[in-house]
């Protein structure tokens, strides 16, 4: 942990949209008179009709609902791009960069964003496409899925985002779970000069759903690449055919503020990921307001989160929220490290680029590279960074800090999930002190609170599991098709409350400093992974007998997959079958699921009930076995000992 503090910059405490005593002042009324609160934030979307009641919510399991703005109506895309195009319509809502700087990029303003949008509704609605039906996209980081994200969310479909990273059964899954009878896809993906058979995939995962499962029938792709891909006559459609003659007009649906936005799909502690449901009044406000307050956000600042749309940091803070404010949000197709570790603050420059969001893990990656990658580029425009997706430690942040940012930037540290739908730990940057690593204050109408395992209440300084006390505007609403799991998942654990399956401290000043999931989902990369599912991928192989996966420290990818392996009977566990599993992990969910570690071990630690002991599990992979705890409830304490000789790498 840091002692370090960062006060306000003068420069931005004189400036600020909300400094100190403003922050304390909103916040305290956000909790102490919410429905006026929210009633006025609200304001800052176009509502086509006013809502009823600003809150209606309950995590009592009797009386279990979630509703904000019941009787609004409105429409995102229209609130995205219609009521721009008086004011601004020339101002560039997104401009693209393509993965190979020498290509050109786009610049696309409002106005034509919103023909774009329009000409794609129309087309989807040519093909069937209704309010309410699910639409799979498994794009790679092109305009055209925001394109085909605002479409759906005009003729009121929604809209299921599966990552282009993800593997054909992945995606195979995810269309299945949500019976969305349409995929948009390119021929291929392009990062860091490699390609990515995106059509290919789709193809694939389409093969393996038989008719009952969900009929598809229909494929519309953009050609990315210009690749030589087959096309299934009278499913798959071009693109450039399918939006050819359509109109620039499209009506926007008018949706109920509890109407469906989209599905994501997140990993959780057990079973197959859940389609995590968004609804569209409480996301808008929620999200326009936290980007609007987070990233300080005034209009004609060019505005950056280098997130993929595959995750929901791409739909919040990409897509909608800058839209919705009028922002011109970059979309970055690339990696970090293509050309070379210059690449995102080359984008900066050429952009011009004043807030920049990135993950630390990404940010870890180019800081072992040294500073002269970022100190041969100029960084002048920057006025403000920030970091999502797991806890960044004070050394990264230092260097973000003080190379990246030359001490004049603030760092926003936002902690949130899918689940959240915008951030609700953070700092703001004219108001809120920094100190390193942690995610600091809640945002308004967030009451965080730690628990300890009994679920009670810890006061003042303290660490327990991270609840959430009540609704906010951009909770999820339910998981697709299991309302009970939905329940059972976030309001069982500790009946009453969110549970967030965080781990967090609080200190003196009231500061939080998460620190990492304490359930069985773990974080590589900013991408959160359920170890069952990895264990379920491993047991999937016929030389497979068991599996058990945890998490382990991993310097540039925060944590890593360490999975333990117990191989069928008379099989032998050397490199082969060692490399086998690696690739075939990669094959069943993705190269996001590559395990760093494979210890094979004769038998796995479990209680005489036959429950796996993870915790010993987590300590040897943590290389921390001096303190195994007690590990006499073991129905065969013998193993521990074949797992600490078996472990691979220095003991
Ligand atoms: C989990 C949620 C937030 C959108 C991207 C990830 C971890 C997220 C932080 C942060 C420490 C963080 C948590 C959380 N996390 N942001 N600033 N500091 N941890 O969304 O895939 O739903 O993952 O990411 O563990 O529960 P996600």
């Amino acid at each position: 942990m840091s002692d370090a503090i960062f006060p306000v910059p003068a420069q931005w405490a004189a400036n600020a949209l909300v400094d100190s005593t403003g922050y304390e002042a909103k916040y305290r009324r956000s909790i102490a008179d919410p429905d006026g609160f929210w009633r006025e934030e609200a304001q800052r979307i176009d509502w086509i009709e006013d809502f009823d009641t600003v809150r209606d919510t309950s995590f009592d399991r009797d009386d279990f609902r979630i509703r904000w703005f019941e009787g609004g109506k409105l429409n995102i895309a229209a609130n995205c791009l219609d009521r721009h195009l008086a004011a601004r319509g020339d101002d560039v809502a997104i401009i693209w960069e393509p993965d190979d700087p020498a290509d050109a990029g786009r610049k696309i303003t409002y106005r034509q964003l919103h023909d774009d949008v329009c000409k794609f509704a129309n087309a989807l609605k040519a093909h069937g496409v209704a309010k309410g039906d699910r639409v799979t996209l498994y794009l790679p980081m092109v305009p055209e899925a925001a394109i085909a994200m605002l479409a759906c969310a005009r003729i009121g479909a929604v809209h299921s985002v599966v990552f282009a990273g993800f593997s054909p059964d992945a995606l195979a899954g995810r269309i299945k779970d949500c019976q969305s009878r349409i995929v948009i896809t390119a021929d291929q993906g392009l990062r860091g000069g490699k390609t990515i058979p995106l059509k290919a995939n789709v193809d694939a995962a389409l093969e393996k759903l038989s008719a009952q499962e969900v009929a598809v029938d229909t494929v519309i792709m953009l050609r990315r690449t210009g690749a030589d891909v087959p096309m299934v006559a009278g499913r798959d459609v071009d693109w450039a055919d399918a939006v050819s003659g359509q109109g620039a007009d499209c009506l926007p649906e008018i949706m109920d503020a509890e109407d469906p936005l989209f599905i994501l799909y997140t990993s959780g502690s057990t079973g197959q990921p859940k389609g995590v449901l968004h609804t569209t009044g409480g996301y808008a406000v929620w999200t326009a307001m936290t980007h609007h307050y987070v990233f300080d956000y005034r209009p004609g600042q060019v505005y950056w989160c280098a997130a993929d749309v595959g995750w929901v940091t791409g739909h919040s803070y990409v897509v909608y929220a800058p839209l919705m404010n009028g922002a011109t949000t970059v979309m970055f197709e690339g990696v970090p490290n293509f050309p070379d570790f210059s690449r995102f603050w080359q984008v900066i420059d050429k952009y011009q680029v004043e807030i920049f969001y990135a993950a630390p893990t990404a940010l870890r990656s180019l800081m072992r590279e040294g500073d002269k990658y970022v100190t041969r580029t100029s960084r002048r425009s920057l006025r403000l960074l920030g970091t999502v997706g797991e806890p960044i430690n004070p050394e990264a942040w230092q260097w973000y800090h003080r190379v990246v940012g030359e001490m004049r930037c603030p760092i926003v540290d936002t902690w949130w999930q899918t689940e959240t739908g915008g951030a609700m730990i953070t700092p703001l940057p004219g108001a809120t002190a920094l100190k390193p690593g942690s995610a600091t204050l809640p945002m308004f109408g967030v009451q965080p609170a730690l628990v300890d395992n009994d679920g009670v209440e810890l006061e003042g300084p303290a660490e327990g599991a991270l609840i959430i006390k009540d609704s906010w505007p951009g909770q999820m609403r339910t998981v697709y098709g299991d309302h009970d799991r939905f329940f059972q998942t976030y309001f069982t654990t500790f009946p009453g409350v969110y549970f967030t399956g965080d781990g967090c401290r609080r200190d003196q000043d009231g500061y939080y400093w998460i620190t990492g999931r304490i359930d069985d989902v773990i974080n590589v990369s900013g991408h959160r992974m359920g170890t069952a599912e990895v264990e379920s991928a491993l047991v999937s192989h016929p030389q497979v007998a068991e599996a058990a996966v945890v998490g382990m420290p991993h310097d540039v990818k925060g944590q890593g997959i360490y999975a333990y392996v117990t191989p069928m009977e008379g099989i032998e566990a050397g490199e082969e079958l060692r490399a086998e599993l690696v690739k075939w992990v990669r094959k069943e969910i993705g190269p996001i699921a590559t395990p760093d570690i494979v210890q094979f071990a004769p038998g796995l630690p479990k209680t005489r009930s036959g429950k796996i002991m993870r915790r010993i599990l987590r300590k040897i992979a943590e290389n921390d076995t001096t303190n195994l705890g007690d590990i006499s409830t073991l129905a065969d304490p013998g193993v521990v000992d074949d797992l600490l000789a078996g472990r691979p790498g220095p003991k």
